[in-house]
């Protein structure tokens, strides 16, 4: 992978501008502070490493060299985008699941921000801001998505089961053109986040629908519940065992299936 190679086979795209690096700390990191610079809209950080690859609160994302997709897409929302920005995880989640689905994969979000191919971790999904006083300038959109199986943590690491492409195809797509289909789709989905059809897509791809799962956060007490679907803004809803309904917001939360 190199700059002209990812400029080649994205230049049917209408992107902002792309930076590679053979070697990050983070792309997001990168992509903040170009954010807060002067990075156009659609604007791409690419890396081939991260040795600092994070997830949500500080986690660390596993990227060894030359095995998974890591990169980081800048977007500046527009007016009418601004008050649907809660949904930014789910365009990003539709934005991998989508392509996956079309390999012949069984692709589905574990809400917020992981996608899964048949119940393992595949793709994170990091979103960061850039504030300009009370109002979002710029999100950060880091998706990380494990290809060779050289990009799957051990076992023993991992909280919640991992796959990679490789695992799941015996012969992968290149990093190349798995980057490209992610961010066609983004750019297709873009255009319907204000819209009631988004929301109905999301939830369409959501694991564990209809089924029992536990909620997590180290704040609260573990909310147990049956999945039912998405609020407009993108938040959970469970209904408990007295068939009440709970809404589930982003934050530090982790879904689990109830074994
Ligand atoms: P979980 O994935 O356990 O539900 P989470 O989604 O809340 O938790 P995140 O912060 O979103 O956790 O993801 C970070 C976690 O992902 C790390 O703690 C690590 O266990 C796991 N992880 C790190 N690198 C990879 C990778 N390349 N593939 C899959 N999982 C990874
Ligand atoms: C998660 O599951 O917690 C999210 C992981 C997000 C990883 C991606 S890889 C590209 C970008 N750079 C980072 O440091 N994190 C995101």
């Amino acid at each position: 992978m190199n700059q002209n190679q990812i400029k080649k086979s994205l230049s049917k795209l209408t992107l902002g501008e792309i930076k590679y690096f053979d070697s990050i700390g983070s792309t997001n990191d990168e992509a903040l502070a170009w954010a807060a610079a002067d990075a156009p809209d659609l604007s791409i950080i690419i890396a081939d490493e991260q040795t600092a690859g994070r997830g949500r609160l500080d986690r660390k994302w596993f990227t060894p060299q030359g095995t998974a997709l890591a990169f980081s897409l800048i977007l500046r929302p527009s007016k009418e985008e601004k008050p649907h920005l809660a949904r930014t995880v789910g365009l990003a989640a539709l934005a991998v699941a989508e392509p996956l689905q079309k390999l012949g994969l069984p692709a589905q979000i574990k809400w917020p921000n992981d996608v899964l191919i048949a119940g393992r971790k595949v793709c994170g999904i990091l979103i960061e801001s850039v504030w300009s006083g009370e109002d979002v300038d710029c999100v950060v959109i880091g998706i990380g998505v494990n290809v060779l199986s050289g990009s799957v943590p051990p076992a023993e690491s991992l909280l919640f089961p991992a796959t990679s492409l490789e695992e799941e195809l015996s012969d992968p797509p290149e990093r190349l053109e798995i980057l490209h289909d992610i961010l066609d789709a983004l750019i297709n989905i873009r255009q319907k986040i204000t819209s009631d059809e988004f929301i109905s897509e999301w939830e369409n791809l959501l694991a564990f629908r209809g089924q029992l799962v536990q909620v997590e956060t180290n704040s609260a007490p573990t909310t147990v519940g049956s999945l039912t679907g998405l609020e407009s803004d993108g938040s959970l809803q469970l209904r408990n065992e007295h068939g009440e309904s709970i809404t589930v917001r982003f934050g530090d939360v982790r879904l689990r299936p109830l074994a």
